[in-house]
This record gives structure tokens, C-alpha cells and sequence, in this order.
């Protein structure tokens, strides 16, 4: 089986944006692959954060991903700042990385934007650490959404440099794309993001996601119940392409041009639709906050096999690059 690697920030919340955008991709073809997915730790501290949440945050979401229907007998669900060669292996692709590149991303540009107090070298770094987080791994299939296409490139790129200087050691990793398209947060102008407050919680109650979805944004146009809409541009008809039958679909968006149903008609369907996706999950996570010593547990293993496979990787390279691999698997 090809090797799989993908991994997401402990940020905050698990919330729509990251279910269709990323996490449910992940559990459609983890049977496919010899997957690795990672919590990235230390790619989130290079922005704000505070310590003293941080912790809890990374096992809530370890215990989300669960939930949501990873395998934990199949998948090495594992957290980056428990495997040292993520941190090594970095460093070494530091010393093949041109400057400029890294200057050039649009991560990089953003993020420098957003946190001008805090324009760290990490930032810059980030794009190493996550060649170097697939590649530790020989990871062949990068699944992703549109924004990470870039840095996987990158990746590809380093391996490659890294390859025609000390001889082939790294596979040219791939990115695999989502086909959902990007999840707009509630205002439906910005990504659905925690920092926005525009989110929907995979964890939120029927009434949260009713309180939320109430007010939201709906096409302009439909002033009065009896004005009609144009679902393609009105948000929540994004929401209802991800979560409601094609067919149920169609009579929505055929409401919708007619004046044939209300905005919270409308809203009140797409509820029940999200709520099929959100119950299961939210039960999953009620079985699993129960089981936490089975879910650290799992984790451990899984860093413990990481570190291993990792280790594997460090000797060649060290060796390939005339270093001293002192320490052994
Ligand atoms: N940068 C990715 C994001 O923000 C997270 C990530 C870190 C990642 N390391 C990775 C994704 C390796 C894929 C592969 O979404
Ligand atoms: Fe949007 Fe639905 Fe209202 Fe049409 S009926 S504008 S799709 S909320």
C-alpha cells in the first residue's frame, strides 16, 4: 500500500470547515493507504497560542478525529511534538531550502500579515517542517485542501534537491485533493475559522446549530418571503450541496427561484440534514470521552511506532550526508 501522511493544527474546535474540507476525506480512503496523520503541535506554535490550554486542545482533538471515524486500529493517529526527527529532519532540509521560496509563499505572506508583533523565523519555516513531517514518512499521498497545494509542491521540491545531492532517498510526494469546495463560514465571506467566529462546532447541540443558522446570511435578493432567490449565490445552498440529497437538492433550489419556500424553511431542512452528519458524530465522542486511558493509550503506541519508523529514516540520511548517526533504532 502507497503511504499516506496529512496533518491538521490543534487549533480550536473541530468544525465544519475542517470536516469537509479535510477530516471526512480522510476516513472515505483510509483503508486505501498505510495512513499517517498528524497532529501538528508544532506548526501551531508559530502563531499565538496559549500554553496552558494548548495541551487539552491537542487530546480533544485527537478524541474528534476519533470521532468523526478514524480508525484507530487501522491509522497512526499520532502528535508531531512526540516524534524528535520532525524537528531533525527540518533542519536538514534547512540547508537545501533557497530563502526566496519560503519568502514566496502565500501562507507566509498571509500569516506575516495577520501577526506583524510576531513575524517569527518559525513562520517562515513552517513549509520545511511539513516537507519535512511527509517525508520522514516517505509519504507518497498528501491528502488536502486547495490552500496547502503550494507547500506540497515545496515538498516535492526539497525531496527532490535533497535527492540529486546525496543520492535518491525521498519519494516525490503527491497532493490529493478534496473535492468538496472550500467551506465559507456563516458571514459567507471568510473561511470557516475558530479566530472568525463563523464556524458551526462538529460538537454544537441541535439548538446551538439552530441559533447560529437562524440569522445567517441568505441571498439579499429575498427581502420578503415572496421575492425570489438564486440559491448559486446564497450561502447556505453551499451548506445543503455538502450535507442534503441530490434530489431534496434540486426541490430546495426549485423553492428557492419560485419564492416556493422561505429562507427558514429552507434553513429548517438544512438542519435536519446536518444534524444526520453531527449525531453520529457527537455520539462517537460521548463513547469516547468515556474511554480517554484507551484513547492516550493509542496515541502512545502510535508515536512509539512513529519514532521507530522515523529513526529509520534519520540513519540513512545522516549516513548519506557523511553524519555521525551515533544513535540506533
Ligand atoms: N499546513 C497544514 C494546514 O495548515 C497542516 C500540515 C502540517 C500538513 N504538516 C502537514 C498537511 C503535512 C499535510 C501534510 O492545513
Ligand atoms: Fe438561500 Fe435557501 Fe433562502 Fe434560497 S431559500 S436564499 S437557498 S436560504
Amino acid at each position: 500500500m502507497k503511504i499516506l501522511f496529512s496533518g491538521i493544527q490543534p487549533t480550536g474546535l473541530l468544525h465544519l470547515g475542517n470536516y469537509f474540507g479535510a477530516v471526512r476525506n480522510w476516513v472515505d480512503i483510509q483503508y486505501d493507504y498505510s495512513c499517517y496523520f498528524s497532529i501538528v503541535d508544532l506548526h501551531a506554535v508559530t502563531i499565538q497560542y496559549d500554553p496552558k490550554v494548548f495541551v487539552g486542545q491537542i487530546f480533544e482533538l485527537a478524541l474528534g478525529l476519533y470521532s468523526c471515524g478514524l480508525d484507530p486500529e487501522k491509522t497512526k493517529l499520532f502528535i508531531q511534538s512526540e516524534v524528535p526527527g520532525h524537528a531533525d529532519l527540518t533542519w536538514i532540509f534547512n540547508t537545501v531550502t533557497p530563502l526566496g521560496e519560503l519568502e514566496r509563499m502565500t501562507q507566509f505572506k498571509d500569516k506575516a500579515r495577520q501577526n506583524r508583533q510576531n513575524i517569527n523565523v518559525g513562520l517562515l519555516d513552517y513549509p520545511v517542517l511539513q516537507a519535512a513531517d511527509i517525508l520522514l514518512y516517505k509519504g507518497e499521498v498528501v491528502p488536502v485542501g486547495q490552500d496547502q497545494v503550494q507547500h506540497i509542491e515545496f515538498a516535492r521540491e526539497i525531496a527532490r534537491k535533497f535527492n540529486s545531492r546525496y543520492g535518491r532517498t525521498f519519494p516525490e510526494c503527491q497532493a490529493k485533493l478534496t473535492k468538496t469546495p472550500r467551506i465559507l463560514g456563516l458571514d459567507g465571506e471568510s473561511k470557516m475559522s475558530k479566530s472568525q467566529d463563523n464556524y458551526i462546532a462538529l460538537l454544537d447541540s441541535r439548538d446551538v446549530v439552530w441559533e447560529k443558522l437562524a440569522p445567517a446570511k441568505t441571498d439579499p435578493a429575498r427581502v420578503r418571503r415572496t421575492d425570489p432567490g438564486t440559491p448559486e449565490i446564497c450561502n447556505i445552498f453551499n451548506y445543503h450541496k455538502v450535507v442534503t440529497p441530490e434530489e431534496e437538492q434540486q426541490e430546495v433550489a426549485e423553492g428557492c427561484r419560485t419564492a416556493g419556500i422561505g429562507c427558514l424553511d429552507c434553513k429548517k431542512k438544512l438542519l435536519g440534514n446536518l444534524m444526520k452528519v453531527l449525531d453520529p458524530i457527537q455520539e462517537r465522542y460521548q463513547e469516547l470521552s468515556g474511554k480517554r486511558d484507551y484513547v492516550r493509550q493509542v496515541l502512545d503506541e502510535n508515536g512509539a511506532k512513529c519514532r521507530k519508523t522515523a529513526a529509520g529514516t534519520m540513519i540513512e540520511v545522516k549516513e548519506k550526508m557523511g553524519l555521525n548517526p551515533v544513535w540506533k533504532i
